[in-house]
Parts: C-alpha cells; sequence; structure tokens
C-alpha cells in the first residue's frame, strides 16, 4: 500500500469553531496541516493571515504545511517561520528570483516547496529540482476551494516523477484542489505522495472517517 501523506486543508474549516476542527485534524489519520494563504492579488480571493494562523498552530498537533498564494512572499519567510510553519511553498508565478526565495525558506528552518499554477509546465522545473523538498501542484486554478478538478493533472504528474527520477532528486508531490474519492487513487497511481483535501473532507458527514479513506488509498 502507497503511504500517501494527508494534508486537510483549513481553508474549508468552519472559522467559528477553529480550534474544534483543528482539534478534529489532531484526532485524525491527517499528516500534516494545509494551510492557504491569499493576498487579494496574486489569487482573486482573500483567505487568512498571520494570527490566524498563529491560532492554529496554538492547537495543531501536526506540522503547518503552508501554501503562500500572495505576490512577494520573500518578504513574509521568517514571519511564517515564526507562525509555526514547516513547510512553505511559494508559487513558480510569484517568485522572480525562485532561487534565492528557495534558500531562504531552507536557511530559516523549513522544508521549501514550489507551487504551480494549471497552466505551468514541469519541465520549468529543471534547474532547481534538486533544491528543493516539495512541488505542490494546482489541480484547480488557486484562490478557492471546492472547484472542478483538472484532469490534465494526472499527466502532470507523471512527467513530474519522471523529472524527479530522471535528476534523482528528493522532492514530494504534492496536489492541491479537487481532491476526493474518485481523483485522489488516479493520482496515487500517478505518482502523488501527498494529496491536500479541502471541501471533500470538511462538507463530509464524518471528516475523520473521509480523511481515514484517503489515507487507506
Ligand atoms: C485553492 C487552495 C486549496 C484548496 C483546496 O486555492 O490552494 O488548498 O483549499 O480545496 P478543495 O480540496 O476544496 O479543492
Ligand atoms: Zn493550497
Amino acid at each position: 500500500m502507497a503511504n500517501v501523506l494527508i494534508a486537510p486543508s483549513v481553508l474549508s474549516a468552519d472559522f467559528a469553531n477553529l480550534e474544534r476542527d483543528v482539534k478534529m485534524i489532531n484526532s485524525s489519520k491527517a499528516d500534516w496541516f494545509h494551510i492557504d494563504i491569499m493576498d487579494g492579488v496574486f489569487v482573486p480571493n482573500i483567505s487568512f493571515g498571520f494570527p490566524v494562523m498563529q491560532a492554529i498552530n496554538k492547537h495543531a498537533a501536526k506540522p503547518l504545511d503552508v501554501h503562500l498564494m500572495i505576490v512577494n512572499p520573500e518578504k513574509y519567510i521568517q514571519t511564517f517561520k515564526d507562525s509555526g510553519a514547516a513547510n512553505i511553498s511559494v508559487h513558480y508565478e510569484a517568485c522572480t528570483h525562485l532561487h534565492r526565495t528557495i534558500y531562504q525558506i531552507k536557511d530559516v528552518g523549513c522544508k521549501a516547496g514550489i507551487a504551480i499554477n494549471p497552466h505551468t509546465p514541469i519541465h520549468l522545473l529543471k534547474d532547481v529540482i534538486k533544491d528543493i523538498d516539495l512541488v505542490c501542484m494546482m489541480s484547480v486554478n488557486p484562490g478557492f476551494g471546492g472547484q472542478k478538478f483538472i484532469e490534465h493533472t494526472y499527466q502532470k504528474v507523471r512527467d513530474l516523477k519522471q523529472l524527479i527520477q530522471e535528476n534523482n532528486a528528493n522532492v514530494l508531490i504534492e496536489i492541491d484542489g479537487g481532491v476526493n474519492e474518485v481523483t485522489g487513487p488516479k493520482l496515487v497511481q500517478a505518482g502523488a505522495d501527498v494529496l491536500v483535501a479541502g471541501n471533500y473532507v470538511f462538507s463530509a458527514k464524518d471528516p475523520v472517517a473521509t480523511i481515514e479513506q484517503l489515507k487507506n488509498i
């Protein structure tokens, strides 16, 4: 059985009951908390910032996997680390000096990830694949939870797996957007290591059982 990591996205939690939802994730088979930070510039939506992330961190018993959908992420790396980040993913499309930002993330002691939009081809990662720990592959256009999965993602997962193997790199493939009981197994079969799930988990009658179902893929 593949040991897929499950990262529920707190974006779909009930913010008026955040402590309850964080503890639900603690008690589940989830591996990470996925934290979506949106600035209303890089994406057409605003999610939440440092105070909310720090409140999540206060109760979270698992690593925080932070996905920055913001411009100029290099300005805030230290603050995200201080707010509890274990992994920090910045968008390829938001970084002019991507290699520098990757090392900034590593220098503060976090795992470095690159997030890519659905239109960004895998081959653009070639010159940094050995420098990173994670690729957060968007399978929807970033900005909102609960969107429809883009089918082309399966081929991109296979292409990324090949790039990682060719370069003998040690990189996790994380898929973000539209993960459910149909897309999840196909993604794992294609080579995904980490599944992010927001709407599918939090709209379920039994979120703990839904997380377990994904974990058992
Ligand atoms: C989208 C976010 C995702 C989102 C996934 O911009 O990056 O993490 O919460 O949500 P679902 O699983 O609902 O597609
Ligand atoms: Zn995300």
